[in-house]
């Protein structure tokens, strides 16, 4: 027994699973298996052992010993939905909204994506990686260990394309895992027609995207005012057609149809459905389709949260991710998701962590390897600060709770 790292006298080891009936769904969300009074082994960059203390090996030999005593140890959150790569904040529009605008009529008088497409198409490609690599960092300080990263603020094929090159390199150049999704059809450019916009993004993004692989997916702003369930259709057929699974933006700000487009074109998740009712839900309960809550973005808009509750009752499978962007959600912090599940969706804390990690890893197809303790799995692990339970993390909303990140078998701080 030769390993890196043994972590010691974890008071939980939390999400430990070896037989996993995926995705997460109705009852099964709300079990969370922990493993009490428990030792964690770590060998090239996997989980090697666990076992409870008093079943720990006498002749082990461990190059790092980290003791756990009155902490908790997690798989890494999985962040299924996040736009980090951006040139600039957006707090600006942050105050017009507190004086009463809408975020409809912030966008329509030119702020909103057109805001920082024009920032971002000003931004060097070297300044944009520096600028998203902070928040890289950030992230991962707080507990995410994968996580998928859009387009959509370039708007030009050139700026598309600059855009996936910085999410994959910070892919390359941090511990992060992290898949990509072209996301041109966020907004229509200033001074195109819909239309033609439309045919720049079949004809030329696509290809030039597919092309370089540059992205694992695709996604559309499927909403009133942006693109109707028809483009995204549009849209979507041909990115799978160029090998990109779709993903799609769905229902935030109305019923656009966009459940029905995800279901129809085999999304891999629908995301947002802040505005969502019986009838979505029932096309959901027959489809293989994620269901993902975006609940930073409901709470910094003053949106309607997604009926989450009626949902997961309803037998639904959920996940939780963070949208991480300038204009509608300015935090990646994914222990914030969960205690936001918990407090305005009603979800338990237990379904709330099984759906920011398990739940996530299979929107992003990273169940093999990500989510949870399991053996083999890539040993990505945050350790708490000494707490009292699981729940203590999303109920002590807004505190730092994590004290130490293990991502790919490192110690990273
Ligand atoms: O997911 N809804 C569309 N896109 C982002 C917001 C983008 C922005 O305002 O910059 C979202 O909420
Ligand atoms: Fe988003």
């Amino acid at each position: 027994m030769a390993w890196d790292i043994l972590i010691l006298n974890c008071k939980g080891l939390v999400q430990v699973r070896e037989e996993i009936s995926l995705p997460l769904k109705g009852a099964a969300l709300g079990k969370l298996p922990i493993f009490n009074n428990a030792y964690l082994a770590i060998a090239d960059g996997k989980f090697a052992a666990y076992g409870t203390m008093d079943d720990l090996p006498e002749n082990y030999q461990a190059t790092t010993t980290i003791d756990a005593s009155n902490r908790f140890v997690f798989p890494s959150f999985v962040d299924s939905h996040t736009h980090l790569v951006f040139a600039a904040s957006r707090e600006e529009e942050f105050v017009m909204k507190i004086k009463g605008a809408t975020y409809e009529q912030i966008a329509a008088s030119g702020g909103g994506i057109l805001n920082s497409a024009k920032k971002l198409q000003q931004t060097s490609e070297e300044e944009l990686f520096e600028r998203s690599l902070k928040r890289a960092h950030e992230i991962i300080k707080s507990g995410t260990g994968a996580v998928e990263i859009k387009s959509g603020y370039g708007l030009t094929t050139k700026d598309e394309l600059k855009m996936l090159r910085v999410a994959k390199r910070i892919g390359k150049e941090t511990a992060l895992t992290v898949r990509t999704t072209f996301l041109g059809a966020h907004a229509v450019p200033k001074d195109m027609e819909k239309e033609d916009y439309i045919e720049q993004i079949l004809q030329e993004m696509i290809p030039a995207v597919a092309g370089e692989k540059l992205a694992d997916y695709i996604d559309v702003f499927c909403e009133q005012g942006f693109f109707t369930a028809d483009e995204t259709e549009r849209i979507v057929e041909r990115g799978k057609h160029f090998g990109l699974k779709p993903r799609i933006h769905a229902n935030q700000l109305h019923r656009s149809g966009g459940v029905q487009v995800g279901i129809k074109t085999k999304a891999l998740s629908v995301d947002h459905l802040e505005n969502i009712g019986d009838e979505e839900i029932e096309l959901l309960m027959e489809s293989t389709v994620m269901p993902t809550a975006l609940p930073g973005a409901a709470f910094f808009l003053g949106l309607p949260f997604p009926p989450a509750r009626k949902m997961i009752d309803a037998g639904l499978p959920i996940a939780i991710a963070s949208d991480y962007n300038p204009g509608s959600a300015p935090s990646g912090n994914m222990s914030l998701m969960t205690a936001l599940a918990c407090i305005k969706m009603k979800m338990t804390p237990e379904e709330a962590i099984n759906a920011a990690t398990l739940n996530t890893a299979c929107a992003l197809e990273l169940e093999q390897t990500h989510g949870s303790i399991t053996l083999g799995k890539v040993a990505n692990v945050f350790i708490t600060k000494p707490m009292p339970s699981v729940a203590f993390l999303p109920y002590a909303f807004g505190s730092d709770l994590i004290d130490m990140v293990i991502l790919n078998g490192s110690i990273i701080n």
